[in-house]
């Protein structure tokens, strides 16, 4: 079969363990753009309506739904694009997309130049949002491959964050074109980056080129018969499955985890992390707390997001998904009832506990839902329309963002402060109960493995086929 060469010496492996933990880590840039584009706008929001006189709630409401909205469409392009051109080629455009969206924000002369900037870099976040996590899937062994995805949530994380720390030092200056534009860098990063990375050995195989992808394996793995074995999974499972045509995508055998997936992308949003990420400034704010204040409240709630996505990035691997996601929403649901406890006494007078309840929230999101959600989506599908089924379930996450940030206000105003995180609260225990009743445990499988655990009613079928 192969040459042959031997499973490798102590410095070979640290080579290929090395390899694949750089490709992870370079693509996964595109995960500080996700988290920086859609976290700079809370901070910087006052300035940008100043400068466009941006009055009414619904104006400034569009500067964040308009990329959200541009997300979910650019979820669904990058979809084909993925399966057709792979992974590497999709990640370069996405890069090409953010640079050109962040160049006509950060420099918009006028209001439409500015919607349309924002609609573009939106087509970026939502594009990048799935290629990237499905590229670092594929490219790592299945005993790393919970720690190397989320080491993109992990950039999320830190692209918020730094979106926080850049709002709270700009607070009262006013520049945000400047903010904006320093989106540039990680965009420029991932764009050069990816070129240097290899393509992925799934897709590759799966387009027929078995020798490409053998080379690639040879960087990324250990040992001849781990690259054998490897090759003949995805080879199997390639072969059993027909073109990857839109009519597989309504195939009776993709339903169990095309509900799955998107089920878990919309839990992701309507548990209400992003009422915090976008709104708890102007919440704290309006709660009695000075803009500086908040703007601190918000980073402590940013640096714990950081922290505690580590935890998760070393542990997926370890304990698995399940027990993250089942104890992580227990904990957010403990959070969002402190909340509201919080909103209930006033949060002027305890503004220390409302800040810790927001924080032990967020902390738990990010042990769970936060990587999982993401994780799952690049796991959970057949490779043969792997990058159109995640592209649904993450237009359908991004969809859901849009509607819970158009709505959150509104409830606001309808039921209240505590009334609306008590309605997040009972979202997320059902939403634990479905998590409970239908996700798998993936860890250490090989992609190829997980579709029978998706749905093994359909295996033998599928073996018979
Ligand atoms: C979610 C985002 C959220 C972020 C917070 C991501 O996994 O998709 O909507 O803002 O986590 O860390």
């Amino acid at each position: 079969m192969a040459d042959s060469q031997s499973s490798g010496s102590v410095d070979d492996r640290r080579r290929h363990r090395n390899a694949v933990t750089k490709a992870a880590v370079l693509t996964a840039v595109g995960g500080i753009l996700f988290g920086y584009d859609t976290g700079v706008v809370g901070g910087v929001l006052p300035n940008i309506a100043a400068d466009f006189s941006l009055v009414s709630p619904f104006d400034k409401g569009l500067v964040v739904s308009i990329l959200l909205a541009g997300a979910a469409v650019g979820a669904i392009v990058a979809g084909r694009i993925a399966d057709e051109l792979g992974r590497r080629r999709a990640i370069f455009i996405i890069s090409i997309v953010f640079v050109v969206g962040l160049l006509m924000s950060a420099l918009a002369p006028a209001l439409w130049v500015f919607w349309l900037s924002r609609f573009i870099i939106g087509l970026g976040v939502g594009a990048t949002s799935f290629v990237v996590p499905l590229y670092i899937g594929e490219i790592a062994p299945p005993e790393r491959r919970g720690g190397l995805v989320s080491l993109n949530q992990l950039s999320i994380t830190m692209g918020i964050l730094i979106s926080q720390l850049v709002a709270y030092f700009l607070a009262g200056h006013g520049d945000w074109r400047v903010s904006v534009a320093l989106a540039l860098l990680p965009a420029v990063i991932l764009g050069v980056g990816v070129l240097s990375e290899p393509e992925s050995p799934a897709w590759l195989i799966r387009q027929g080129r078995e020798d490409e992808a053998r080379t690639v394996l040879r960087t990324l793995r250990d040992s001849d018969d781990e690259i054998d074995e490897e090759i003949a999974d995805v080879r199997g499972v390639a072969r059993e499955e027909s073109k990857g045509s839109v009519g597989d995508l309504l195939d009776r055998r993709l339903r169990p985890a095309l509900t799955l997936g998107v089920i878990l992308a919309v839990i992701q949003q309507i548990t209400g992390i992003n009422t915090v990420i976008y709104f708890a400034p102007t919440v704290l704010q309006e709660g009695g707390l000075g803009r500086s204040a908040a703007l601190l409240a918000l980073v402590i709630v940013g640096v714990t997001n950081v922290l505690m996505t580590i935890v998760a990035v070393r542990y997926l691997d370890r304990v698995g998904r399940r027990p993250l996601l089942i104890w992580g929403m227990i904990g957010m649901t403990v959070g969002l009832v402190a909340l509201a406890t919080a909103f209930a006494i006033g949060i002027k007078g305890s503004a220390v506990f409302a800040t810790i309840a927001l924080a032990f929230y967020v902390g738990s999101f990010a042990v769970s839902l936060g990587p999982i959600v993401w994780l799952l989506i690049a796991e959970i599908f057949p490779l043969r329309v792997r990058g159109q089924a995640a592209s649904i379930a993450t237009m359908a996450n991004w969809s859901a963002n849009l509607v819970v940030a158009v709505s959150y206000l509104s409830i606001i105003a309808a039921v209240g402060r505590t009334g609306t995180f008590v309605i997040y609260a009972a979202v997320t225990v059902l939403s634990l109960m479905y998590v409970i009743a239908k996700v798998p445990e993936t860890k250490g499988l090989q992609l190829s493995e997980v579709e029978a655990v998706i749905s093994p009613e359909h295996e033998p079928e599928r073996r018979a086929a």
